[in-house]
């Protein structure tokens, strides 16, 4: 028998789709060449200059994330050009993976799992390039394998220094922390619908630099539909090379509406009381987390080792059937290893207090010894009665 009616999806990617973003796709079809489309997605490019604090140019793209990675390592790069990249997780390995399919020379600085991105060494690796044959460095904003969040402006000084392109994946990371696109001078960000945007997956959000676009001019590596240079020029006049998702971009207009509304600060904040009141509520019920360092934890998503003598596996099978919560698995060598519960877009502190209860009953459930109920739900309640 069915133990519940709603779903509550607490994984970081895709995330839960409020009713006006939903509906917004429901409004008539426009011809994509049509005059007020131009405007709309004009307008729309302004309202995500705001949100990404930049005036470079934004392009939107057809595809999911990793459409913005390739557009990126294809649109800005040319044939044995060598580039660093900084993984300290699975999509850090997508860079490495991807440069490398693109025929680039890839420099790897690579970190265990929980650990961030040291802009010291990357520091050192450049310091070393006397002649200047990097020509960029790739790293995740947030890691959303292991739960870690970069500091991407101490990475960006460091590259600055130097000259390289700074190639930023803020795909789980954008709006759910503090990303100055400008004033740290990013040069490519990537960014995805179905993270905080709270839209569903689709399109992908890419800020280009003047820097970077001088690259795309020149750049030789082969591309097609995701030609950075092609959506680049189409963008200025508020258009796409080939048709674009249309109900995705009105989807799109209605959630930074949204977004506009509450205000960059709030989306902030919002995200890093979920992330404290998470990992507050984890460490009381004596939960190791992956990475234990406050300082760089992930806004997105909180990673979580079960109990000595029970699997992960079986916390986010009984999440799912007692109660209708999906956890993220791990990914990589942390599947089945760990279990991830995501606390990205539009999730809200009854959504977390939920969980948490549900998740006290589960591992009672399941045996795990000395969980006494309503500790990680006061965990919870503390932070939320401490911060705004
Ligand atoms: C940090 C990061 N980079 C890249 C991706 C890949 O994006 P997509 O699955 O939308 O292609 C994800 C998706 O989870 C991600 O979290």
């Amino acid at each position: 028998m069915k133990k519940y009616v709603s779903e509550l999806l607490l994984i970081p990617g895709p995330t839960p789709v409020p009713a006006e973003v939903a509906l917004a796709a429901a409004q008539n079809m426009m011809s994509h060449r049509s005059g007020p489309f131009k405007k709309l997605m004009l307008d729309l490019a302004a309202k995500l200059q705001k949100l990404l604090q930049t005036q470079n140019d934004i392009v939107i793209l057809s595809s999911s994330g990793t459409g913005g990675m390739e557009a990126a390592v294809s649109g800005c790069f040319s044939k044995g050009d060598k580039v660093l990249v900084a993984a300290v997780g699975n999509f850090g390995k997508r860079w490495i993976k991807l440069a490398k399919t693109f025929g680039l020379d890839v420099e790897v600085l690579e970190y265990a799992c929980g650990q961030a991105v040291d802009p010291s060494a990357v520091k050192a690796v450049l310091a070393k390039d006397q002649d200047k044959r990097i020509k960029g460095v790739f790293f995740q904003m947030n890691e959303t394998s292991t739960a870690v969040l970069n500091d991407v402006e101490e990475l960006a000084k460091v590259i600055k220094a130097h000259g390289a392109l700074i190639v930023v994946d803020a795909i789980s990371g954008f709006l759910a922390s503090e990303l100055k696109v400008d004033e740290w001078g990013l040069d490519v960000v990537v960014t995805g619908s179905q993270k905080a945007y709270m839209l569903p997956p689709g399109l992908a959000v890419v800020a280009v630099s003047e820097k970077a676009k001088k690259a795309a001019e020149t750049s030789d590596l082969p591309k097609f539909y995701l030609s950075l240079k092609a959506a680049l020029k189409q963008a200025a006049e508020g258009q796409t090379p080939y048709t674009p998702a249309v109900g995705l971009i009105y989807q799109l207009v209605a959630a930074v509406n949204m977004l506009e509304k509450e205000g960059l600060e709030s989306v902030f904040a919002r995200h890093e009381r979920l992330m404290k009141a998470v990992r507050s509520a984890c460490r009381q019920l004596g939960l190791r987390l992956l990475n234990e360092n406050d300082r760089t934890a992930s806004r997105a998503v909180t990673a979580v080792y079960p109990p000595e003598g029970i699997a992960a596996d079986d916390i986010r099978k009984k999440m799912k059937d007692d109660f209708g919560i999906t956890l993220a698995n791990g990914q990589d060598e942390l599947k089945g290893k760990i279990f991830r519960i995501g606390h990205l877009g539009y999730i809200d502190p009854k959504d977390v207090l939920a969980a948490i209860a549900c998740l006290e009953i589960t591992l009672s459930k399941l045996g795990a010894p000395g969980i006494q109920w309503g500790r990680g739900v006061q965990a919870v309640q503390d932070i939320l009665t401490q911060t705004k």
